[in-house]
């Protein structure tokens, strides 16, 4: 194999370029010729693809984004779709393609292999939502964005005794949510894997309140419900202030935190050395510190496991019982 290229899709995650740069580099290093693929499955599908060089990559380790642009691209989920990224890699010579994204984009590398390109799948989504591996490229930045956010929402929740709901992304994942909520001190977590009640919520609120505590950050994943509905129903059942913070796209960007680049910058050499190896099908994974690859199918088929302790430690640590 001589011409290797490299794509990031769905939805952005810092730390995505350090990964991008990873494979450049160490593809470079192995002998490949390495081509970068813009827009995701949509530049390969339109040849919109470009050799990429050591110096294409320098100066973005630490840049949020992504160099290479990205795409959801519905086309890719066509068999004509799939056609035409199989022929355009073909008039390219790529015989391997690194794919940077979530579960979507795997989807497509899975594809791409059963069509005789070899894949390797990178978790790059700020999710965390992907079974197989402790960690996804771009969650640790995004945890840390949010943490921003909530010191800064404290000093005001704290100056004006109010409650403070802070809405984060996490469709399907309350991930965000739960690591965010622990380092932050919020009094409450909500995250779709698990059930809630106003009425709990409003309980801790008015016991904390019966002990002179006036203010209160809870902590909503998007995929558990809506921020401001949420703030109505509580503002109706406690003579509290409630106000809400919906963060949106800022937990997106940025630099890359220190762990998301050697993250990343481990993760694409490993997806190189699997090329190399002649291996596809493949993504790479963490677990324990320790970089991994498995197929493709079976990390798709894995159930993703909710930690509940962490939730029940946030409850522990949270509680407003005693001075
Ligand atoms: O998949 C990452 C993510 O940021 C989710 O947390 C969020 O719900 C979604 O993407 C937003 O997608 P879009 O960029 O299409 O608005």
């Amino acid at each position: 194999m001589r011409n290797i290229a490299v794509l990031t899709s769905g939805g952005d995650a810092p730390g995505m370029n350090a990964a991008i740069r990873a494979v450049v580099r160490s593809g470079i290093n192995s002998g490949f010729r390495v081509f970068g693929i813009k827009r995701g499955y949509n530049g390969l599908i339109q040849g919109d693809i470009q050799e990429m060089h050591m110096s294409s990559v320098a100066d973005i380790i630490q840049r949020g984004g992504t160099i290479l642009r990205t795409a959801r691209s519905e086309e890719m989920r066509t068999p004509e779709g799939i056609a035409k990224a199989v022929n355009v890699a073909n008039v390219f010579n790529i015989e391997g393609i690194v794919i940077i994204g979530g579960d979507g984009s795997f989807a497509g590398a899975q594809k791409l292999t059963e069509s005789g390109i070899d894949c390797i799948g990178i978790p790059g989504t700020i999710d965390n939502d992907l079974a197989y591996t402790d960690f996804t490229i771009g969650f640790d930045t995004a945890v840390n964005n949010v943490l921003d956010a909530v010191n800064k929402i404290r000093d005001t929740s704290t100056s004006h005794e109010r409650v403070s709901i802070i809405e984060v992304m996490g469709r399907h994942c309350g991930d965000i949510a739960l690591h965010a909520g622990i380092a932050g001190g919020a009094e409450s977590i909500i995250v779709p894997e698990v059930e809630f009640s106003v009425d709990e919520i409003c309980r801790k609120l008015l016991q904390g309140k019966s002990r002179g505590k006036l203010h209160s950050i809870i902590i909503l994943a998007e995929g558990a419900g809506d921020g401001i509905d949420l703030e109505k129903q509580i503002a109706s059942k406690v003579d509290m202030e409630v106000r809400t913070t919906i963060l949106g796209y800022i937990q997106r960007g940025g630099n890359a935190s220190a762990v998301d680049r050697l993250l990343a910058s481990r993760m694409g050499a490993k997806a190189v050395e699997l090329l190399k190896e002649g291996k596809s099908g493949k993504v790479v994974g963490i677990k324990e510190n320790r970089i991994f690859d498995m197929d493709i199918h079976e990390a798709l088929a894995m159930k993703r496991v909710f930690h509940k302790d962490l939730l029940q430690l946030s409850d522990i640590l949270s509680n407003n019982i005693g001075d």
